[in-house]
């Protein structure tokens, strides 16, 4: 036993190991099968028992995916025992901002007696995993959960994100927690039934962690825009793969995992991003939001942190050439809009630190921001989108 002396007060480090499996496949309910099997690890001399839940407009875009399902674990009876139907749950943020779906969800774990060695696989966009992920985390304090994202922002994202929740009091994520997944699946497949808005939408989370830390990437995006927007997976797919991997690159090698410090680095762009999410009642897309916040963010550094003013509306060039709409009457409301600053700073705690830009890649940390240049910006992101609108 390790000798803590005779002190009455014990400061004593730990750490704990965690471990982030991230796979790529092709399609992984039929030629990559295996790849989900051999994530189920057994426990001991046990099958790994398992439930699966579905994002329902994922269903519905995807009429065969049940039957894929059951096919699955028909296939691998002799390894994995399904536990109880596959459960769909409402998909998009609808499923966040019900918080009597959570005791749902509950409910369901209790009656399929899931333990902390069961398995939950959830598969959709990002609000179901937020979800779904948050009720695995606080059952039991928590069972496995394995993660396939199939939109393009949560296989950019959210999928290998170490966070979950949903929102309450009429904010965004206000109700949630850090847990790392038992492993997540970007599967490429999954993606082609997206409608168009969800298939652009993911694609700002690349443009941010380009402008945070890969002018390389801000170079492809520019350069590839369009074929993007046209769905060219050739073009499509490595985006979203050098983007997760940026996330993952992150979380597991950027020293704060949980967010422990004042700085959230990779929130770039998403003070005003989730206050307009709310604002517009949830119209506007997450992705779509950061978009427009990105480009709000960019400006401002423009204006005040340094940032060369012809690589800012190089930046809202790509945003729109991405397919992004940088229009939106909600920030027209600025008193309302910076009310998020202060959501934005009491979510983490301490002083207000955003992020901005004194270059690309070259990202700085302030604690205030200058009002009137702030309303500056947001009024010419308007104005761009304005012309954009008029033709211009
Ligand atoms: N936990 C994190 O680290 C993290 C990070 C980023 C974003 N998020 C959260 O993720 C959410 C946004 O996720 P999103 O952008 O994936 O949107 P989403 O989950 O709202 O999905 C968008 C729409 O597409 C549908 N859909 C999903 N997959 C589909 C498919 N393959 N085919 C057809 N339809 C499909 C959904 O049902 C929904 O209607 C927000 O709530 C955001 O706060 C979380
Ligand atoms: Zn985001």
């Amino acid at each position: 036993m390790s000798d803590f002396g005779e002190s009455d007060s014990l400061d004593v480090p730990f750490q704990v190991p965690q471990l982030h499996r991230l796979r790529f496949t092709r399609d992984v309910f039929t030629t990559d099968q295996d790849v989900l099997a051999d994530l189920l690890a057994p426990s001991g001399d046990r099958r790994p028992r398992v439930q699966f839940w579905l994002d329902d407009h994922l269903c519905r875009a995807r009429p065969g995916l049940l039957g894929k399902i059951r096919c699955f674990c028909d296939e691998y009876a002799d390894r994995v025992t399904r536990v109880g139907n596959v459960q769909r749950v409402p998909g998009g943020e609808a499923i966040k901002n019900d918080i009597h779906v959570l005791e749902r969800m509950l409910k369901v774990f209790r009656a399929s007696d899931l333990d902390r060695r069961s398995y939950v696989v959830v598969i959709g966009g990002g609000a179901v995993l937020d979800a779904v992920g948050f009720a695995a985390a606080i059952a039991h304090r928590g069972i496995r959960l394995v993660r396939l994202p199939t939109t393009t922002l949560a296989q950019s994202d959210s999928g290998v994100g170490v966070k979950n929740g949903v929102n309450l009091f009429g904010q965004k994520n206000w109700v949630g927690t850090f847990a790392t997944p038992w492993g997540v699946i970007n599967d490429a497949r999954l993606l082609d039934s997206l409608g168009e808005r969800d298939f652009v939408s993911g694609f700002s989370e690349a443009v941010k962690v380009a402008l945070l830390k890969d002018p390389q990437l801000l170079d492809d995006l520019r350069r590839d825009a369009a074929a993007i927007r046209r769905r060219q997976w050739d073009k499509a797919l490595p985006i979203i793969r050098r983007t997760a991997l940026w996330h993952l690159r992150h979380i597991t090698e950027g020293g704060d995992p949980f967010e422990q410090r004042e700085a959230r680095p990779l929130d770039f762009g998403h003070w005003s991003a989730h206050k307009l999410e709310v604002m517009s009642g949830f119209e506007l897309r997450h992705g779509e939001a950061v978009a427009i916040g990105l480009a709000i963010d960019t400006v401002y550094s423009s204006l005040a942190c340094g940032l060369d003013p012809a690589h800012a509306r190089q930046v809202l060039a790509c945003l729109e050439a991405l397919g992004f709409s940088l229009a939106c009457p909600e920030s027209a409301d600025t008193h309302t809009l910076f009310a998020g600053l202060e959501e934005f700073r009491q979510h983490l705690g301490g002083r207000l630190t955003l992020t901005m830009l004194k270059g690309i890649g070259d990202p700085i940390d302030v604690h205030q921001i200058d009002r009137p240049l702030m309303r500056q910006a947001i009024a010419e992101v308007r104005r761009q989108a304005e012309s954009v609108g008029a033709g211009g």
